[in-house]
């Protein structure tokens, strides 16, 4: 193993090194700022204002739109991925418009153009950059190839909240993670030169704290002060800006009162002042105007002026700083250095894009939508995100299987298993498990195919009789559940993340034929599903896994390949100990896992705190599976954890290393996390925070070292007085393979 460069060592190193420099994304390029002057200098109040404009295409008629573009009133447009159409509005830009500035186009590419790789959180799974990097690699290829140059992607917003839709977007519940991955992305998109055919820009959104909506409810308020934000909320972002990402979306919510589109404190006193960061922010999708909902604006005028104020270059859609701007600036309540340092960003991103230069979409290029290469990835992504949650045995099926039952609403559901957020992804090229079993299984075994329940939110039994009677045929019967991508993704929350419709029923009267039932959940959250696993043989989850989720889980399922994604977010056993999360902190009382449960009090108990910790009578505090878990094919074994020194003095590091053996019989994957918990510090600190982790694939019986050498500077956090630090004292450490458990030693700062 190469010694030193594992992901969150990588990343904190990053993030040192940020705290004194500016970094390489942020340095000017002088040849560039001096032709953004030069247009800056020709550029009318109108014109710069027009190029603060983004309009969605379709969503005005097109004579207008063109005359809109046609008199520098348009700086970008969304939505269109016709690249004639496109090329025809691009050349009324560039040969008609006074100053010939190229309109840049953004498009939500999420996860996957064509070829549709997991849904993020599955992606967050694999625990892989190299992953995760690909595939918006691949992504940013097919979508520039059709007139995309702006994705609007990485969504890097922390969800604690099992309930919220969007999580399927996310990377999880992890800051170190999230900003390893979030890292990973933003270089698969933008590549080293954006202005290549092959790039595109990323946008990391929503800035900030979207994902910590109040009940998981979308768009709902939040209240995430200012240590955690900086602990915890913005480490995905500020990773992901060091990486060099060219622009950010504000976010829908408000936090403590003022929404993200308004932030001033956190737009452009952080992201410019702060963070020296030179890239484009954009609103979202009217979050300008819907200020006024929130009740922080009275009308469109003043939301166009706290928008604009707080550092947002462009406006998605609402129209308001064409409107509003040009009085605001004429009579000084927006500064004018406010727009000209907006339209220089927007510029900039022009430039980056190279669209000055090469504005149009070559049409004659051959597609590379869904090539071969762009398959393979997607479905080794696919691979590599799904978790393996429970195995009595049962997997891989055995070569001497001879008939399988294949059933559930997710076997054969070519949409839903793209999950959410696909505009551009065709499901009529996507390979179900069905698909993919009976094709692997042709000539060795029979698959025997009853769907049981339509689909996931179908409450009707009537189909569940006959997949119990294709069940008691079969050696095995393999359950495909789960969600339909309708029911995650934005605006999908759900109060109660469980299995919809008659799913339960279906596994409840499969597991009662006392046949062998493997579970695979297709879905875009964690679900409570804890009942279910208890009646199910073994359980894969796979989230939503995307064109080649089919063929993925074949392998996984027949043994041509073992399992070796993580959890990137706990499981809650109930809906109800939501918001459910690791690194937590610890409480003056917490749970020891021996509590008295609500069937264990007494009749007419007296009044009692019943040993005074923190949990729940009938839930407990534990989730059903814990954050970083996943099983394999084998087993592994951690032993000697040793570290460099007892001590380590601030500005220094620590080498901790474990011995990892393959017990098993199969050669496997296993991630191997690093976790630190800082005893005592001047605010209380989580039980746990992932500081690193390794993905070490060994073959079985082989034994490795692994060692992450850890700066002081992963030690470090926000106080509250605002200044990142880490504090002398003692810490504890664990190598292990989940969050829940591991090797354990200690140290000290000093
Ligand atoms: C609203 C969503 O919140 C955002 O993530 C998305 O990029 C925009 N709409 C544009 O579609």
């Amino acid at each position: 193993m190469k010694k030193n460069l594992s992901p969150g060592r990588v990343l904190f190193s990053a993030l040192a090194i940020t705290v004194l420099t500016l970094t390489a994304c942020s340095e000017p390029k002088p040849e560039i700022e001096q032709r953004i002057d030069e247009i800056l200098s020709q550029m009318t109040v109108e014109e710069k204002i027009g190029q603060m404009n983004q309009l969605s295409y379709g969503d005005v008629a097109a004579s207008s739109m063109a005359d809109d573009i046609r008199a520098g009133r348009v700086g970008s447009l969304l939505n269109i991925v016709d690249p004639a159409a496109l090329n025809e509005l691009q050349r009324i830009a560039v040969e008609e418009s006074r100053l010939g500035i190229p309109l840049v186009v953004g498009r939500d590419v999420i996860h996957g153009f064509r070829t549709i790789f997991p849904i993020p959180i599955g992606q967050a799974a694999t625990f892989n950059p190299e992953i995760v990097e690909r595939g918006a690699a691949v992504a940013a290829r097919e979508a520039r190839a059709s007139g995309v140059h702006w994705t609007f992607a990485p969504m890097l917003d922390i969800s604690r909240d099992q309930r919220w839709g969007r999580l399927a977007e996310g990377l999880g519940e992890d800051p170190v993670l999230g900003a390893v991955l979030g890292a990973a992305m933003v270089r698969g998109y933008q590549g080293s030169d954006m202005s290549a055919p092959t790039s595109i820009a990323a946008c990391v959104k929503h800035f900030v704290a979207y994902g910590a909506a109040e009940g998981g409810r979308d768009y709902n308020s939040t209240n995430v002060p200012p240590y955690l934000m900086r602990n915890v909320y913005l480490v995905p972002f500020k990773a992901a800006i060091d990486a060099g990402a060219a622009t950010l979306m504000t976010s829908f919510n408000d936090n403590d009162g003022i929404p993200g589109t308004g932030n001033k404190a956190l737009v452009r006193d952080m992201l410019r002042d702060e963070w020296s960061w030179d890239g484009m922010v954009v609103s979202d999708w009217a979050s300008v105007t819907e200020m006024i909902v929130h009740g922080f604006a009275a009308d469109e005028r003043e939301a166009a002026m706290k928008a604009a104020n707080a550092g947002v270059d462009m406006e998605m859609v609402s129209g308001s700083y064409l409107e509003h701007l040009p009085s605001l600036i004429a009579e000084g309540l927006v500064p004018q250095k406010y727009i000209d340092g907006s339209v220089r960003n927007i510029l900039r991103l022009k430039f980056r894009l190279g669209l000055f230069d090469n504005p149009y979409t070559d049409t004659s290029a051959p597609s590379t939508d869904y090539a071969p290469e762009h398959l393979a990835a997607a479905k080794e992504a696919a691979l590599q995100s799904a978790v393996l949650l429970k195995n009595d045995g049962v997997l891989p099926l055995a070569e001497s299987t001879r008939t399988i039952a294949v059933v559930g609403p997710m076997a054969d559901a070519p949409h839903d298993q793209l999950g959410t957020w696909i505009f551009d992804g065709q499901k009529d090229r996507t390979v179900t498990p069905l698909a993919a079993l009976r094709e692997s299984l042709a000539g060795r075994a029979t698959v025997l195919h009853a769907r049981g329940v339509e689909y996931s939110r179908d409450r009707s039994t009537s189909g569940i009789a006959q997949a119990v009677s294709v069940a008691r045929r079969a050696d095995v019967t393999i359950a495909f559940v789960g969600e339909e991508s309708i029911l995650s993704g934005e605006a999908h929350s759900l109060a109660d993340p469980g299995l919809q419709g008659a799913q339960k029923e279906l596994i409840d009267q499969l597991a009662r034929t006392g046949r062998p039932l493997v579970l695979v959940v297709m879905a875009g959250r964690p679900l409570t599903i804890g009942d279910e696993v208890k009646a199910a043989s073994a359980v894969l989850y796979s989230f939503h896994p995307g064109t080649m989720g089919g063929p993925a889980l074949a392998d996984l399922l027949l043994g041509v390949a073992s399992p070796s994604g993580r959890l990137p977010m706990t499981f809650a056993r109930e809906a109800g100990q939501i918001p459910l999360y690791y690194n937590h902190n610890n409480t003056g009382r917490p749970y020891q896992g021996n509590e008295t449960m609500i069937d264990d009090i007494p009749l007419e108990a007296a009044q009692t705190s019943l040993g005074n910790t923190s949990y729940y009578l009938d839930a407990g505090a534990e989730p059903l599976f814990p954050f970083g878990y996943g099983l394999t094919y084998s087993t592994f074994e951690y032993s000697e954890l040793s570290l460099s020194g007892d001590t380590v003095p601030v500005g220094g590091t620590l080498d901790i290393t474990a011995t990892l053996t393959n017990t098993g019989s199969r050669e496997a994957t296993e991630v191997v996390q690093l976790y630190t918990r800082d005893v005592a510090g001047s605010l209380a600190r989580p039980v746990k925070e992932l500081k690193d982790f390794r993905r070490v694939k060994l073959a079985p019986g082989a034994s490795t070292r692994v060692t992450f050498t850890l700066t002081t500077d992963q030690l470090a956090f926000y106080g509250l007085d605002g200044t990142r630090r880490a504090e002398p004292g003692e810490f504890r450490v664990w190598i292990g393979p989940d969050s829940s458990t591991g090797l354990e030693s200690s140290f000290a700062l000093r």
